[in-house]
């Protein structure tokens, strides 16, 4: 099994670029299912999660091919509407085939949708959804199965604005007959990048970036090139990374207006960050301890709470995370502690008290942002960390030993 191993780093210095979003790039694959057309995904970074949603969809019929570094798409050859393969159980993103095969083909089979063990992630807004638009479930086998003959428009309510069910039902609601209205919506960005990529294809569909999205559902879609954004995500734990290592980085290509939150909190923390054409350009200095919640968009990333605590740890004085995306988020506190780290988590708020140094140890990468955070804590460690199960890591990082590497830290990937 594949590890990192790596010693306490000099400050970050130098410039990377940023990779284009993972959480942007899946659900645009699954339009593929919506089209007998090509569709071309530029610059898709190379993943796992991005892999094997490929292979789910070449499961389908689609084909799926590399062109250069972007990905070429054709599903005009859509033959089966089951989703079987061992993939889907590896990552979340499957489930965003349900609304795409119950529009185009009226059934799909899916094994029941994996990802990271954060919490019980239910899919029962997704189901709910497509049930309001006349689609019928059942679980078999560890198989959810939905049929439809026709799907409709209709107005649906979420009770939570869930990223994934919002794009579910954006992908179903394109081609279904009439307009759905979704109230509740996530307004995450790489829901606007679905939506942008959606237009493009022909579909109908008002308020890019609000909470009410009203589609307008078309019979057919045709093919289109995109260009997915960059990937936040991947910015803000590189930022947090040159941060905690007191060093000075530019990240080409991060937004800045993507990632106001975290920016926020690493000014608070004593960390400089400006943004100009290029990128993001963060300074480090002495952190202080600050308080973080994590929220829905613009909030704070429920995805960058990992990293983020892993920094708080050696900040000086006390913080108060609190985590309210999932319930399940901390997995990364026992593994923080085996490197000295001192946290106390009550329910769904950490108390992280700074301490003078961490210490390298054997670690294990529980899942991928947890996975994130220990490499963050093994930069700034005394001696030698050894980070296992990186294969967590590498479902959401294309090459995150390397980026950090050519910021001059000493990590090493081993085979
Ligand atoms: C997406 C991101 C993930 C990020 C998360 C929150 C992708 C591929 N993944 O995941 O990186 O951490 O958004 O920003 O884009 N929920 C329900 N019922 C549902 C659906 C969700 O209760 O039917 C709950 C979940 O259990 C969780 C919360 O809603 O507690 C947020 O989940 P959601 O926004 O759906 O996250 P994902 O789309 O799975």
């Amino acid at each position: 099994m594949a590890e990192f191993v790596m010693e306490k780093s000099p400050p970050l210095r130098g410039e990377t670029r940023v990779q284009r979003a993972k959480n942007a790039v899946l659900p645009m694959m699954a339009c593929a299912v919506l089209t007998d057309e090509e569709l071309e995904i530029a610059e898709a970074p190379r993943l796992t999660d991005v892999e094997d949603m490929a292979t789910l969809l070449r499961g389908l019929g689609v084909r799926v091919e590399r062109a250069g570094n972007g990905l070429r798409l054709c599903g005009a050859d859509l033959k089966n509407g089951a989703a079987e393969d061992d993939a889907a159980e590896r990552m979340r993103a499957s489930v965003l085939l349900l609304g795409p095969l119950l529009a185009r083909l009226g059934r799909a089979r899916l094994r029941f949708p994996g990802g990271c063990a954060i919490g019980s992630r239910p899919i029962d807004l997704h189901i709910k959804g497509l049930r309001a638009m006349g689609a019928r479930f059942s679980v078999r086998e560890g198989c959810v199965e939905g049929a439809a003959e026709g799907l409709r428009g209709a107005s649906v309510y979420l009770d939570f604005p869930s990223v994934g069910a919002t794009e579910n039902l954006l992908l179903a609601a394109a081609l279904a007959r009439g307009t759905t209205v979704i109230e509740g919506a996530a307004k995450e960005p790489e829901v606007a990048d679905l939506v942008r990529l959606l237009r493009r294809m022909g579909a109908k569909i008002a308020g890019l970036g609000q909470s009410r999205l009203t589609v307008e559902g078309v019979p057919a879609l045709h093919g289109a090139r995109c260009t997915p954004m960059p990937d936040r995500i991947e910015a803000g734990t590189l930022l947090l990374c040159a941060a905690a290592t007191g060093g000075d980085v530019l990240l080409r290509g991060a937004q800045a207006a993507t990632l106001g939150a975290v920016i926020a909190k690493l000014q608070e923390s004593g960390a400089q960050v400006h943004s100009d054409r290029a990128g993001l350009r963060v300074r480090g200095g002495p952190l202080r301890g600050v308080d973080v919640e994590t929220l829905v968009y613009p909030g704070f990333p429920t995805d960058l709470q990992a990293p983020m605590m892993a920094l708080l740890c050696r900040a000086e004085g006390t913080s108060i995370l609190t985590e309210h995306i999932f319930e399940n988020r901390f997995l990364q506190v026992p593994q923080l502690r085996r490197m000295g780290a001192s946290i106390a988590v009550r329910g769904r708020t950490a108390v992280i008290r700074g301490v003078e140094a961490l210490h390298g140890a054997r670690v294990a990468a529980t899942d991928l942002r947890a996975g994130a955070a220990l490499v963050l804590a093994g930069l700034t460690a005394e001696g030698r960390t050894v980070i296992g199960d990186i294969a967590h890591i590498e479902r959401g990082y294309v090459d995150l030993a390397g980026a950090l590497r050519s910021l001059g830290a000493p990590i090493e990937r081993r085979a």
